[in-house]
Formats: C-alpha cells, structure tokens, sequence
C-alpha cells in the first residue's frame, strides 16, 4: 500500500498554564490518505483543534510536542525550519476554521485579501491572480463573483463567507486542507451545501481533507476514514462503513447514540454521563472509565493501547474484539 500524505504518530502536547502542566495530547496516531476525507471526531476538549494545529505548527506559545512524529509526504514537519514550514502552509497544507468572518479582515474587500495571498505565493502579476481568484470562487459555487470580490466580508453571509475561506484556501493548491468545524456555525441547510462542497472538491480536485467535527453525524455523510479522539487520544480508528457497522470503543458507540436520527425527533437523545477530563494526562489506565459503564478494575489501572481489531480498524479498549488475525502473508 502507497505511504500515507499524513501520519501523525504518538503525538505528545503539553500546555504550560498558570495551574500547572496540562497534557493535552497523550499519543495522537493516525494516517490520512491522499485523495481522502478523513474525520477526526470527539467531544469539545478532546485535542481536535490542537491536533490540526500542530500539523501547521500554528500553536500558542505556551504549547510544547514533547513527543512524536508529523510526516508528511514522508517528511517530518516538526523538524522543519520555520522558513521551510512557511512554504508548507498554504502551498501544500492549509487550514480553515469555524469562523470564517474572523479569518477574514474586515478592512480589506474580499478580493484584495484574495489577490495578495495568490500574488505571493506564485509570484505573479495582479491580474493574473485577480483570473486565479474569480476562477476558485466559481469553483466553489460562489454565483456573480465579481460582486463578491468587491465585497467586504460582513457584506457576505457567514455560508458564503466560508466558501470565500475554501475557495483562498485551495487557490495556492494545497494537497491537504484541514478544515476544522467549518460547518459548526452554519445552520443546517447551508453546512450540508459546504459538506458536498468539500465531497465536490476531494472528487474534482483529488484533495484529501482532515474534517474535524464534534458531530459524528458530520463524518458519517462525509468522510472515508475517521479516528475519534478522547482525552487527548485515539481510542479508534477505521474506515467510516466499518466503524458505523461495527463499532468498537465504548465511546464511539455512546457518540453514535447521540446522533439525531428522524425517528428521535421530539425525543431526549442519550447523551454520554459525565464530561471530558480536565488534565487527561493526570488519569492512570483507561481515560474513559469514570465515564464507561462496562470499566471493570484492569481499566483503573492499566491504560488500553490501541490495537488492531480488524482489517485498517483499530481500537483501544481492553473488551475489544481481540480474535482478529491478519491474513497469511499480508504484510504490514
Ligand atoms: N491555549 C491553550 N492554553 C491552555 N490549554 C489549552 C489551550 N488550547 C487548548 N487547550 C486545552 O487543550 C485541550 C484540547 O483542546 P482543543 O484541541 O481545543 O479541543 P477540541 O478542539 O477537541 O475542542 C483542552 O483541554 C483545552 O482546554
Ligand atoms: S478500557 Fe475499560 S474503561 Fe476503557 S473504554 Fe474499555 S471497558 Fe471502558
Ligand atoms: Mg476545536
């Protein structure tokens, strides 16, 4: 199998704060394949956002990786120069994020910001990059775009605000773009548009897309692959099918219930007892216990690794199906 375009491996973070060391990330792993949408899921404080950051090394000050690897396209971005680094972002990985009006200057029309962003990264002229910028608003279904260069951003509705943050995103061609909760502030009807926006763009484009979301119910119409983080961890990972068929962690399958479905409408949906760990790194064994019905005493003490439990499927919970064996001869 072709090597991953991303492989974050047990990626380790830690935050100074003023009440002491929080471990934030406490063994990230996962692999994102080129040309694929890939979902990263977890409730608010489970390390989404400052996973995407760390690809881009676009943390806070007070932030330190004390452990891991970034590789992408087989080179490790955290041993890059920050000059390097530069020209990883925006030209080969770029981010947006869920609130596209404070991305955008508020001083500046919409096309300007546009034009200087092309203009410095392929060094050409101002018409040239005017073409590139109305060409990617078309691309991502922006209709009369020279109004909308001209346009402020409060002038735009916060959906079309976000297509402009995809469309200056994916104008200096990047082979990855994370898009953290791009969706998050939207309503309804328009973060569905955005998500066949992005299903359009991967198809079209052959982008692969990190989509990092609190709503499992996001990555189930979207993406190809998932991890679902807890506590600064994954606990699983997979194609989406197979996880939705057969889920393995505890925790996924209490976010799986929390999905608003048709038939619950009007109904209370399960939501998982209890809240995310403050400081997961201070937990000893499973970080999910306090909030898992079926922990038994190994939890307490012993921290599940993350273990292959089926075909690209992995888990880390000590009742996981542990009877998978690979296939003779199937390699790595
Ligand atoms: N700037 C920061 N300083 C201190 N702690 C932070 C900072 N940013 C995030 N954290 C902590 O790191 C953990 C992960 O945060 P984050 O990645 O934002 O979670 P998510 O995106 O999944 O909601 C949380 O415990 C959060 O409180
Ligand atoms: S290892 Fe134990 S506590 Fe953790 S998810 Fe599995 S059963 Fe629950
Ligand atoms: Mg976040």
């Amino acid at each position: 199998m072709n090597a991953p375009l991303l492989s974050i491996q047990d990626l380790h973070l830690v935050f100074d704060t003023a009440r002491g060391r929080l471990e934030a990330l406490n063994g990230v792993s996962f692999d994102v394949r080129s040309g694929e949408i890939f979902g990263v899921v977890g409730e608010t404080g489970c390390g989404k956002t400052v996973t995407g950051l760390s690809v881009l090394r676009l943390l806070p000050q007070t932030a330190t990786i004390t452990q891991g690897r970034i590789l992408f396209k087989g080179q490790n971005l955290l041993e890059l120069s920050e000059k390097e680094m530069s020209q990883v972002r925006g030209g080969q990985i770029a981010m947006i994020f869920q609130n596209p009006g404070s991305s955008l200057n508020p001083v500046f029309t919409v096309g300007s910001q546009m034009v200087a962003i092309i203009r410095k990264h392929f060094g050409i002229g101002k018409r040239e990059a005017r073409a590139r910028a109305e060409h990617m608003l078309q691309a991502v279904g922006l209709p009369d775009v020279q109004r909308i260069l001209k346009s402020y951003p409060h002038q735009l509705s916060g959906g079309m605000q976000q297509r402009v943050m995809i469309a200056t995103a994916l104008s200096c061609e990047p082979d990855l773009l994370i898009a953290d909760e791009p969706t998050t502030a939207l309503d309804v009807t328009i973060q569905a548009q955005i998500l066949a926006l992005l299903r359009d763009l991967r198809d079209r484009l052959g982008i692969a897309i990190v989509l990092i979301t609190h709503n499992l119910g996001v990555v189930a119409k979207t993406c190809d692959r998932l991890a679902v983080l807890y506590a600064g961890r994954v606990v699983e990972t997979g194609p989406t099918r197979v996880i939705f068929k057969n889920p393995q962690h505890p925790y996924t399958r209490g976010l799986m219930r929390a999905i608003p479905r048709p038939e619950s409408r009007g109904k209370r949906l399960e939501a998982i007892p209890g809240s995310v760990p403050g400081n997961p790194g201070a937990i000893v064994g499973c970080a999910f216990a306090p909030r898992c019905a079926l922990a038994f005493d190994r939890c307490r003490v012993e921290a599940p690794p993350l273990i292959e439990v089926g075909e690209d499927h992995r888990c880390a919970c000590f009742l996981a199906e542990t009877s998978f064996r690979r296939p003779e001869g199937g390699g790595i």
